[in-house]
């Protein structure tokens, strides 16, 4: 039991995942309810057995087909009284209610095709006086009466497929308006000669549908009640050269337009089959698909009024020069895959359409033609259009291949698949009026020197594509077909065809559409397209390009779109291509549509399609484009309808993706299919294979204030920082010149005074007591060689005065300040204290240049600022001086003591 019990829960959960699985599946697929618009309702596929109560009142379409409906009864329609078309096709219904038409006076079209409707009377139908499609195909019909009588407006009628035992739907002239008539698909084998009474009176009858009615006997004046008929389908009918001869001949007093005898497998055509049609006015006759092997020579000698004869798919032996002999009114003759076996080609005579002076369009694409001769199209001289495409061997072409064409005025000449190798000089010159030729799919292999077009300056269309790639271009490749618009080369050049200078489309200054696709095209010059300024559409997919637009490129990226500003659609796809140059698409404003898929695009420069700002289609599938900026994408998006832009591997961050997901959340005239399947995230690993629709764009936006912030307190911290080292290191620097600034603007300074004052000393002289003898040996000299005066406050102080009043009187009277600094001054508490603070305050009130220092020893400026509140840095380099050690430097100190004290005291500023 125990063992049993996981068991018995895993078939519990497979059961219920089939009973909800496909249920949930189904249910999200399908539709469930009716679609309204402009007052039609669609409630197709909906497996609804009674019709929709709630829908807008004022519907005039419902469309009710493929449901589960047995019955319309009437008063299901009561809602919908303005209802013109009804549409309950392919249901289950088997009765048509009697009541239908009077709910739904105004209906004109009931379409119950594919039902089960049995019995038809009079009264189902006696008030759809304004009915005039009433379609019945495909039920179990059986009639009563006069079932059809009612229906005055009626035009077009449709009872196929109802297993009909006659085309006798009445007895009495009724249904005075109908047009159309569809009996196609019943199984009655005997048109009898009144069975079409009923149509007696229907003038209007243009049209009947016998298809697939297996015909055997037709009575002597079967169509005489409807002798105005214009068309009349046949196919289908295998009804053998006999009936149709008799069928002929019972039309032979109608107004037989058409005739259509398609898939009769009508194998043979006599001399006599078509005889009974030669007093009618016919001009349309379709014979295709009846494996037709023989037609005898004057089978069409009846039809002289034919204009358009289709032959197509069958498999015609021989045509002779009597073969289409009288159809001298015949303007088109259809003749693809209608000559020769799938492997065996036919014999076509010399002169053989010589009878079809009028003919202007022989269409023999796709038949086996064994030689076209010198005479094969003799006499064809209205001939305007000719496709021998994929029927012939033409091979080498010269001007006498196609010489029997020289009568003909042809504008249309399609040689496309006819095994040609080479184009002679001269082989189209009797084209005069020629405007389109078609040249795909040979093996062209040569260079075009330009007389192989010669005589084709009609030309406008000139398609050369899928040559094998042999085809070798000259600068006058196209001089004789100046007016070319349209010229497509895809898959056929070998690739140095166009890496010619000039440019072999130089002579086409009306070109408008060049292909030059799949051609592995690396070379080009930059003015291959030089002067196209008519050039509309380019086609250079699948190309090898990518190193004409590298900005390492040898001489710089090749500018080649330049030639052609006037571009509207220019295909680069699958080209390598990784770069775009900022100059690439430069000037192509009218652009409309651009495909760069299947490349290998990353990284965009900005600006580089500021250019297309008429952009309306953008391809750029399968590149490796992480990113989407706006500063590339927002001119060619501004007004673009389609995007296709899926398969590349997004990076979903902020700065990549956010501009084109918002772009697309908020776009609503693009078009962007798969957007949900095909664009998806790469990077970074929390959106990998996510839709970049699943992108949160609000993560960006709180991004903002904490960007701001992290600006401001980041920089707060940084100056806090530069501050700290700067006080740490500098301080005292900045203290001195904010001091000296404070000072000055505050007004206290009395610099000026001083400088016009007379000093009575050159310099007071501040030194420690142990020092005093080097003061004695080597300052006082100088005050008798060099006229200069110290003063020495041991010996100059003035007599009376205390200690400190004379001190500050002498500095004042000294032009400088001069400190013989030892470890003993710094050590000297009265210097210390009071001297040297003075002298500062001095220096600083005064603002002036006025403190020399002269250095005895080496001491440590950590200790000078320290003891002194003094820093080697405060002062000029040139006030600070060094007591040499060696003697013969002393002559040197004493010159530079005598510059230090003789210069300006003015700060510099
Ligand atoms: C039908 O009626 C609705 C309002 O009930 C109106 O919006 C709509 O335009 C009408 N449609 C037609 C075809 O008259
Ligand atoms: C039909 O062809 C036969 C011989 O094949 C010929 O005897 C007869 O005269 C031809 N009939 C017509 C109407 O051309
Ligand atoms: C020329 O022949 C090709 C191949 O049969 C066909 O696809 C093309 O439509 C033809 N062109 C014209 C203008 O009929
Ligand atoms: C074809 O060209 C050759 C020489 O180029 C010339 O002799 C001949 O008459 C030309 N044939 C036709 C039909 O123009
Ligand atoms: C070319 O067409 C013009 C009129 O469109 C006609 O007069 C001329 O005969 C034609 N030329 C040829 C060679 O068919
Ligand atoms: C180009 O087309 C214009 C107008 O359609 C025409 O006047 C001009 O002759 C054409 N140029 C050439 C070289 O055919
Ligand atoms: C698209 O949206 C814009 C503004 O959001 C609006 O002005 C414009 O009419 C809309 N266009 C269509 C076709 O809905
Ligand atoms: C796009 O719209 C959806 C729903 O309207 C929203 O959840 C999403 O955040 C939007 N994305 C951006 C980038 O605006």
């Amino acid at each position: 039991m125990c063992v049993l019990r996981p068991l018995l829960l895993s078939v519990v959960i497979i059961i219920c995942y089939f009973v909800t699985g496909p249920y949930n599946c189904v249910a999200a697929v399908k539709k469930t309810s009716c679609h309204v618009q402009d007052g039609r309702a669609d409630c197709r596929h909906l497996s609804l057995s009674e019709i929709p109560q709630n829908l807008p009142r004022n519907l005039t379409s419902l469309d009710m087909s493929h449901n589960r409906l047995r019955a319309v009864p009437p008063v299901s329609l009561t809602p919908y009284p303005g209802l013109i078309h009804l549409d309950v096709s392919y249901n289950s219904i088997t009765k048509v209610d009697e009541g239908l038409c009077q709910t739904l006076p105004l209906l004109q079209t009931l379409n119950m095709e594919h039902n089960e409707v049995f019995v038809l009377k009079k009264e189902d139908v006696s008030h759809c006086t304004k009915l005039t499609r009433l379609i019945m195909a495909s039920n179990r019909l059986k009639l009563q009466g006069e079932p059809f009588s009612a229906l005055q407006s009626l035009k077009f009628l449709d009872v196929s497929i109802n297993k009909l035992k006659s085309a006798k739907l009445g007895t009495q002239p009724q249904l005075p308006n109908l047009v159309n008539l569809n009996l196609a698909s019943n199984d009655f084998t005997t048109l009898k000669k009144d069975d079409f009474s009923f149509l007696n009176h229907s003038t209007s009858l243009q049209v009947l549908n016998l298809s697939s009615v297996p015909l055997k006997i037709l009575e002597p004046g079967c169509f005489k009640p409807i002798s105005r008929l214009h068309t009349l389908i046949m196919d289908k009918s295998n009804m053998g050269t006999l009936v149709i001869a008799k069928l002929c001949k019972e039309l032979s007093r109608t107004a037989i337009d058409a005739l259509s005898l398609r898939n009769m497998n009508l194998v043979t055509l006599t001399n006599t089959t078509f005889a009974g049609l030669q007093n009618t006015s016919l001009s349309f006759l379709d014979l295709s698909h009846n494996d037709m092997v023989k037609i005898e020579e004057g089978s069409f000698q009846w039809l002289t009024r034919l204009q358009t004869l289709i032959l197509e798919d069958n498999k015609i032996k021989h045509l002779t020069k009597d073969t289409f002999q009288g159809l001298k009114s015949l303007k088109k003759l259809q003749l693809t895959k209608a000559v020769g076996k799938s492997h065996t080609s036919a014999k076509i005579d010399d002169f053989s359409f010589q009878p079809l002076s009028a003919l202007e369009s022989l269409i023999l694409q796709n038949s086996r033609v064994q030689d076209i001769t010198k005479h094969t199209f003799t006499g064809l001289t209205s001939l305007k259009e000719l496709d021998v495409s994929w029927s012939t061997s033409l091979k080498n072409i010269n001007n006498e291949t196609l010489a029997s064409l020289a009568g003909s005025p042809l504008r249309t000449l399609n040689l496309t698949g006819t095994a040609i190798a080479q184009i002679n000089p001269g082989a189209f010159s009797v084209f005069r009026n020629l405007t389109t030729l078609f040249l795909n799919h040979n093996f062209i292999s040569q260079i075009f020197t330009g007389k192989e077009f010669e005589g084709l300056d009609q030309v406008r269309e000139l398609y050369m594509g899928n040559n094998y790639m042999k085809v070798n271009l000259s600068s006058t490749s196209f001089v004789n077909v100046p007016n070319l618009r349209v010229l497509t080369l895809e898959k056929s050049l070998t690739v140095k065809a166009l890496d010619l200078h000039p440019s072999p489309f130089k002579p086409l200054p009306n070109l408008t559409i060049l292909d030059l696709s799949n051609n592995n095209i690396a070379n080009i010059r930059e003015d291959l397209l030089e002067g196209l300024v008519n050039l509309k559409v380019l086609k250079l997919q699948h190309n090898n390009l990518a190193r004409l637009w590298k900005n390492a490129n040898l001489g710089g990226p090749v500018l080649f779109l330049k030639g052609a500003p006037n571009l509207k659609t220019l295909l680069m796809d699958s080209n390598g291509l990784d770069e775009i140059p900022a100059g690439g698409l430069r000037g192509l404003h009218d652009l409309r549509e651009l495909s760069l898929g299947s490349n290998l695009l990353n990284n965009l420069k900005d600006s580089v399609f500021d250019d297309l700002n008429s952009l309306e289609v953008l391809f750029l599938e399968k590149n490796t484009i992480t990113a989407v900026r706006p500063e590339v994408f927002k001119t060619p998006m501004s007004n673009l309808s389609l995007l296709i832009m899926g398969k590349n591997p997004f990076d979903c961050t902020c700065e990549s993706i956010l501009w084109f997901v918002t772009w697309l959340n908020n776009t609503n005239m693009t078009n962007v299919p798969g957007l949900r399947e095909q664009y998806m995230c790469n990077t970074p690993l929390v959106y990998f294979n996510h839709s970049i629709m699943d992108f949160d764009g609000l993560s960006c936006k709180d991004m903002t204030p904490f960007q701001a912030l992290y600006i401001l307190s980041s920089t707060a911290v940084i100056m806090l920082i530069v501050t700290a080292l700067l006080v740490r290191f500098h301080g005292w620097r900045i203290q001195f010149y904010c001091n000296i600034l404070i000072n000055r603007t505050l007004g206290f300074s009395d610099a000026k005074a001083e400088e016009g004052r007379q000093f009575k000393y050159d310099a007071y002289v501040i030194h420690a007591e142990e020092d005093g003898i080097w003061v004695e040996r080597s300052m006082t000299p100088l005050e008798k060689s060099e006229n200069c005066k110290f003063c020495l406050e041991d010996r100059d102080s003035v007599a009376g005065m205390s200690q400190l009043q004379s001190i500050v009187d002498n500095m004042r009277r000294s032009r400088k300040i001069l400190f013989v600094i030892t470890e003993s001054l710094l050590r000297d508490p009265w210097c210390r204290r009071f001297t040297a603070h003075h002298a500062l305050h001095q220096v600083i009130e005064a603002s002036r240049d006025s403190v020399v220092l002269v250095f005895l020893q080496d001491v440590h400026d950590y200790k000078l600022s320290r003891s002194l509140f003094l820093r080697r840095g405060m002062l000029r380099p040139c006030c600070i001086l060094d007591w040499p050690i060696h003697k013969e430097r002393i002559p040197a100190f004493r010159q530079k003591l005598l510059i230090a004290l003789g210069m300006t005291n003015r700060l510099q500023e």
